[in-house]
């Protein structure tokens, strides 16, 4: 490791004697500073009092922080997506108001009390659930990502849209309350022949997913609670399915039935976009899990480095549908040199994962990326191992490394490099 994060000059308490050490994290031995000097107006009036904001939102000067779309990907914002501002986060949580959108028809605005959760088919007793039914089985808190299959998907033929929000920000992680799917599942009693789960959105898309009954009963969660708070009505409210691991088109939202079978259903969704084209043009119909994939979030093409040389923080975040993230390396040359970042926050199977790798920028230009490694051992792979077995005509499941070039006066942008 290159970095060097035991040098702490303290800001404030070191600023004539420590300048030297200093000077790379930019601090400046300046006693004139208006900021300092000249009194604000938050420091000279009484503030909001707390009936003010019963239901607080960010700071105006936060404005910028946003899901966006883009315009030209889809022909109407109804059946379209947004993506999250990765570039402007930190830690491991996305706040739920900027967890990124993706939906068929529209956002369903629910009645939590007309709504039903029937379970159907292959069962010993279909039964139909009441919100209240489902919130009387024990529940269980657990962080998960959700990635669209589609994430990067852009990214495919070349580097093409410039900010993480855009090559990476179909993804969200959340803290989920819900109930193990087993237990509403064994409530009805899956026939001995039942082996798939369709669930289905209440939404117009009426979206429907087949899930195989081994991961129906492993993992998944009927969720109702997403950071603690009711989930929000873009994310499904008031209940959806959680699919740990497994591509977001199958994390149905707005759930209203469980129909279990004995074989997988054809989805309109699945045959026609989320099968994998392969370089002979055949199809592989199901790939269900995310594979390890990793992104610097900062710097990026929306986020230059505008402190000028000197010690800089590089951070980013990682994340495997197949279990923790133990590992990342960062490279600032292109590959030529990687080093092991520092992992900070929660590791959680299935989760996001926050590393950093702080060191000094000459002011040269950059070559970043980062590879993660998987608790499996599975390393990210670059983009051409990922087309040497897959071809260019993809769309799904890109978990390529990413570069960003970064220039002489810190500005990144989206750049492929072999
Ligand atoms: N569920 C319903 N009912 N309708 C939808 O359009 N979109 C799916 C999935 N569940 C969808 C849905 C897709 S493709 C994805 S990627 C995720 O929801 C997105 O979840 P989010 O909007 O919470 O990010
Ligand atoms: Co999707």
């Amino acid at each position: 490791m290159t970095s060097n994060p035991t040098r702490r000059g303290v800001l404030g308490a070191g600023l004539a004697a420590g300048a030297a050490a200093l000077t790379g994290r930019g601090a400046k031995a300046q006693a004139a500073d208006p900021a300092i000097t000249n009194l604000q107006p938050w420091n000279q009036a009484l503030g909001d009092g707390v009936d003010a904001r019963p239901y607080g939102s960010p700071s105006p000067h936060e404005a910028h922080v946003k899901r966006r779309n883009v315009e030209w990907l889809t022909a109407d914002p109804v059946s379209s997506v947004n993506f999250t501002p990765l570039h402007e986060l930190d830690g491991v949580i996305t706040p739920n108001g900027l967890c990124f959108e993706r939906h068929h028809a529209g956002i369903a605005e629910v009645d939590p009390a007309r709504h039903r959760l029937m379970i159907n088919g292959l069962v010993d007793t279909p039964l139909v659930f009441t919100m209240q039914d489902i919130m009387r089985f024990p529940r269980e808190n657990r962080m998960y990502f959700l990635e669209c299959a589609a994430n990067s998907g852009m990214e495919w033929r070349g580097s093409q849209l410039n900010g993480c929000q855009f090559t990476h920000g179909m993804i969200h992680n959340v803290l989920y309350t819900g109930v193990p799917l087993r237990y509403l599942l064994e409530e009805a009693g899956v026939k001995t022949n039942g082996k798939w789960v369709m669930p289905e959105g209440a939404d117009a898309s009426a979206m429907t997913r087949s899930i195989p009954i081994e991961k129906a009963m492993d993992d998944c969660l009927v969720a109702f609670k997403m950071n603690g708070e009711a989930l929000r009505p873009e994310q499904g409210y008031p209940v959806r399915l959680v699919v740990p691991g497994w591509e977001g088109n199958m994390w149905v939202k707005w759930l209203r039935r469980l129909e279990v079978g004995d074989q997988p259903w054809h989805h309109r969704e699945e045959t026609s976009k989320y099968t994998d084209l392969l370089e002979d043009g055949s199809a592989r119909r199901f790939t269900w899990v995310m594979d390890a994939k990793s992104v610097i979030t900062n710097p990026s093409p929306q986020a230059p480095i505008t402190h000028g040389r000197g010690h800089t923080v590089i951070t980013g975040v990682a994340w495997s549908g197949r279990g923790s993230i133990p590992r990342v390396d960062v490279t600032i040359d292109g590959g030529k040199t990687w080093h092991q970042a520092r992992m900070s926050g929660p590791s959680a199977e299935k989760s996001l994962h926050r590393f950093y790798y702080e060191f000094d920028w000459d002011g040269g230009p950059l070559l970043l990326q980062s590879r993660a490694h998987d608790s499996t051992g599975y390393v990210q792979p670059t983009k051409d191992q990922l087309r040497a077995f897959r071809g260019e005509n993809s769309i799904y499941h890109n978990n390529g490394i990413q570069t960003w070039y970064v220039n002489e006066q810190g500005v990144a942008e989206n750049v492929e490099v072999s």
